[in-house]
C-alpha cells in the first residue's frame, strides 16, 4: 500500500532526511518519499507520515533512522563506472601510487585510498583489481601490502552487501569485463564471489559524510562519486572542504562525471584526463 504524504508531512520528512543523511529533496519529490517509505509505515503500524515522523524522532535505538536512510539512499553502482576515469586510474594515478609505495617500502609509510560512498563495493573492488594487476605487471606483488583501501557508506544494507562480496548475474553484467570475471570471481550457486584475498584488502566502515572526518592518516586518493549530486550547495561546500583536509598535499579527489566542485571549493587544481575531471589538492592549501 502506498501512503499519501500531505504538504506539512512532506516538510517534516524532508527535514528529517536531510538532517540524517544530507539528502536534499527539492520541491515535487513527494512521490519519492511515498514510494520508498510506505512499506516501512506498514511495517511499523503507522497510519500516516505524521505518526511515522513522530516515531522516528522519538525512537531511542536509531534502528528506524537507519532503515529510513537505507530506503532513501540510491545505491546505484557498477564496475569500472565511467570508462575514462578508470583509464586515468590505470594510466596515471596507479603508477604514481605504486611509485610512492615503492619509495616508502622501507619506512613503513602507507598509501591510502578512500572510496567514500562505496555502495555495494563495486568501486573499491574495481580499484583493488586494477592495483593487483598493476603490481603483478611491475613484478612487485608485495607493493599491494603498502596500499590501504577504505570503503565507507552510510547505508547499512549496502555495506553488508559490499562486505559479503557476492554478486548476482545482473550486478555482474554491469561493466565487468569477462577477463576480470574469470580472474577474480568464483561461481557459487547463482552468485559470483569476489576473490577473498583481494576482498580482505579492503576495509569497510559505516561513515556518514555529514560527520566530522576523524582519521589517523591522510589519503592519497579519494573517490567520492555520485553522492554529492544528492546534497545541498551548503553541504557540498562543507564536504569538499573536509575532503581537502584529509588529502595529502597533491592528493586527488575524483567525483562522478556529472559532479563538479568548481563552485564549491578553491582548494583544488582542476585538470583533465580525456573527458574526466581530476581535482588535485593544492600544495599551498591552508589547513
Ligand atoms: C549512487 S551511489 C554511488 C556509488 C559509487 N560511488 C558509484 O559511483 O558507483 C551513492 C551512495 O552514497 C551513499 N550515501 C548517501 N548519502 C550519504 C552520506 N551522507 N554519507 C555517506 N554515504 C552516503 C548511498 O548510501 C549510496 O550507496
Amino acid at each position: 500500500m502506498v501512503f499519501k504524504i500531505t504538504e506539512p508531512e512532506y516538510i517534516l520528512m524532508k527535514k528529517y532526511i536531510e538532517e540524517h543523511c544530507g539528502i536534499h529533496l527539492e520541491k515535487d519529490k513527494e512521490y519519492l518519499i511515498e514510494s520508498r517509505l510506505s512499506d516501512l509505515l506498514t511495517e511499523t503500524g503507522c497510519k500516516s507520515f505524521q505518526e511515522f515522523h513522530f516515531k522516528a524522532r522519538t525512537e531511542r535505538t536509531g534502528e528506524l533512522r537507519d532503515r529510513i536512510v537505507d530506503a532513501m539512499t540510491t545505491n546505484e553502482t557498477s564496475w569500472f563506472r565511467d570508462k575514462t576515469t578508470w583509464e586515468y586510474f590505470k594510466d596515471v594515478a596507479i603508477p604514481v601510487l605504486l611509485n610512492r609505495a615503492a619509495s616508502c617500502l622501507s619506512i613503513g609509510a602507507r598509501i591510502s585510498v578512500w572510496s567514500a560512498a562505496a555502495s555495494t563495493g563495486q568501486e573499491a573492488y574495481s580499484l583493488a583489481m586494477l592495483l593487483d594487476q598493476a603490481v603483478k605487471e611491475r613484478g612487485q606483488p608485495s607493493l599491494l601490502d603498502k596500499i590501504e583501501i577504505l570503503a565507507t557508506d552510510i547505508s547499512t544494507s549496502a555495506l553488508s552487501a559490499a562486505i559479503a562480496a557476492r554478486y548476482d548475474s545482473i550486478a555482474m553484467s554491469r561493466g565487468l569485463p569477462d577477463e576480470k570475471r574469470e580472474k577474480y570471481f568464483i561461481k557459487e550457486g547463482n552468485l559470483w564471489r569476489f576473490d577473498p584475498e583481494l576482498r580482505n584488502r579492503v576495509q569497510f566502515k559505516k561513515i556518514n559524510l555529514q560527520d566530522p572526518f576523524v582519521f589517523s592518516y591522510d589519503f592519497d586518493l579519494i573517490l567520492c562519486r555520485y553522492v554529492s549530486i544528492y546534497f545541498s550547495d551548503t553541504f557540498k561546500r562543507e564536504l569538499f572542504m573536509k575532503m581537502a583536509n584529509v588529502l595529502k598535499p597533491g592528493g586527488v579527489l575524483i567525483l562522478g562525471a556529472t559532479e563538479s566542485l568548481r563552485e564549491f571549493s578553491n582548494d583544488f587544481e582542476i585538470s583533465y584526463y580525456k573527458n574526466s575531471v581530476i581535482n588535485t589538492r593544492k600544495l599551498n592549501m591552508k589547513k
